[in-house]
């Protein structure tokens, strides 16, 4: 539904150039909701600007729902016909929400479909028509000032509805929302994902939008997309920096004598019987080092972290026994700060400021 080329943007700032993007592939399927996580100044607004149109990318190609729209871009300063035309069938999610503070909640829908060219009645039918669809039918004549935060977000939903669009970009929707109401704004972007069909591709600095609402993430540095997958392929992606955070497990081995392991197992399968059968058919001691289920984008997995004694050559039949079984093993490095830095630990420092 969305597709980029090497998608490259340079902005010229103070006669330097800086590259906000260096050669972006990014394809989100049909019907999907498709996050993009990253450290700030990763390049993240600037995709999903250029994804768009909005800014204007230095090279490569952007394709939305078959349209080439970098091609129906032109040369001219001014969107042509054809990009405002394309345009339309995108909406746009901000994260301070762009409402009009002089217009009711109604009118500030109704404004994209003024610029559609749509009759007075028939623009305040169908501005009631998404208010109601977001949940807001008794707020159409209050203005945005009257309204939380979150209510705000939902005029913004609606107004981006508007022009009946297959693509919703959202760039940190939720980030000026407190937690309770991230949820319920989270929610209704995948109640409109799943009843309009509505391609959903998303920015945001939190991995917990990326778990509770994607089908499938990239991870984002220096504009490049370093990971990119399904949410489920991506947990059984071995050494996934995006798997690790989506779902961490921790615990250290005691000693350096043992080999430590991550197992990863999908759907409601019970561990249990596997660790149990593994310990008595090779007569070892196994340690449990930390353990947790989680719905990882609508589904069950579970994580375990487990010790064995000896070093990995001593335990390669082991873990072997575990990959039969289908499960996910991860060899965790042994020494101590072996694993790289955490990508989201400068992202929480930034949403705490
Ligand atoms: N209009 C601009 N002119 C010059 N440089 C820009 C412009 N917009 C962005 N940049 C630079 O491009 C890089 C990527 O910026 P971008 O806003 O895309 O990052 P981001 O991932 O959205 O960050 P954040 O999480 O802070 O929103 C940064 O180095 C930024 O300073
Ligand atoms: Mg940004």
């Amino acid at each position: 539904m969305i597709t980029t080329k090497g998608l490259t943007k340079v902005y010229q700032s103070r006669g330097r150039e800086v590259t906000a993007l260096d050669g972006v592939d990014l394809h989100v399927r049909e019907g999907e909701v498709f996050g993009v996580i990253g450290q700030s100044g990763a390049g993240k607004s600037s995709l999903i600007r250029c994804v768009n149109l909005l800014e204007r990318p230095t090279a490569g190609t952007v394709t939305v729902d078959g349209a080439d729209l970098t091609a129906l871009a032109g040369r001219g300063r001014r969107p042509g016909k054809d990009l405002r035309a394309a345009r339309s069938r995108i909406g746009m999610v901000f994260q301070h929400f762009n409402l009009l503070s002089s217009r009711t909640v109604r009118d500030n829908v109704e404004l994209p479909l003024e610029i559609l060219g749509l009759s007075g009645a028939e623009r305040t039918r169908r501005a009631l028509e998404l208010l109601d669809l977001v949940g807001l039918a008794d707020k159409a004549k209050s203005y945005p000032a009257q309204l939380s935060g979150g209510q705000k977000q939902r005029v913004g939903i609606a107004r981006a509805l508007a022009g009946n669009p297959k693509v919703l970009l959202s760039d940190e929707a939720t980030s000026a929302l407190d937690p309770e109401t991230t949820r319920s704004i989270l929610q209704l972007l995948r109640d409109l994902n799943q009843q309009l069909g509505l391609t959903v591709l998303l920015i945001t600095h939190e991995m917990d939008v990326v778990k509770t609402v994607c089908d499938s993430a990239a991870l984002m540095e220096k504009g490049k997309i370093v990971e990119t997958g399904t949410l489920t392929d991506l947990l059984a992606t071995p050494g996934s920096r995006l798997a690790r955070e989506l779902f961490p497990v921790t615990g250290d081995a005691s000693g350096p004598e043992s080999t430590v392991i991550d197992v990863t197992f999908h759907g409601e399968t019970a561990t249990q019987p596997v660790i149990s059968q593994l310990s008595r058919t090779y007569n070892i001691d196994i340690s449990i080092l930390g353990a947790a289920m989680d719905t990882v984008g609508g589904r069950q997995v579970g994580r375990m972290r487990i010790e064995l004694p000896g070093r990995y050559e001593d335990n390669v039949v082991p873990v072997g026994f575990l990959r039969e079984q289908g499960l996910q093993v991860d060899v965790v490095p042994a020494a101590p700060g072996a694993e790289p830095a955490p990508v989201t630990e400068a992202l929480v420092k930034e949403a705490a400021k």
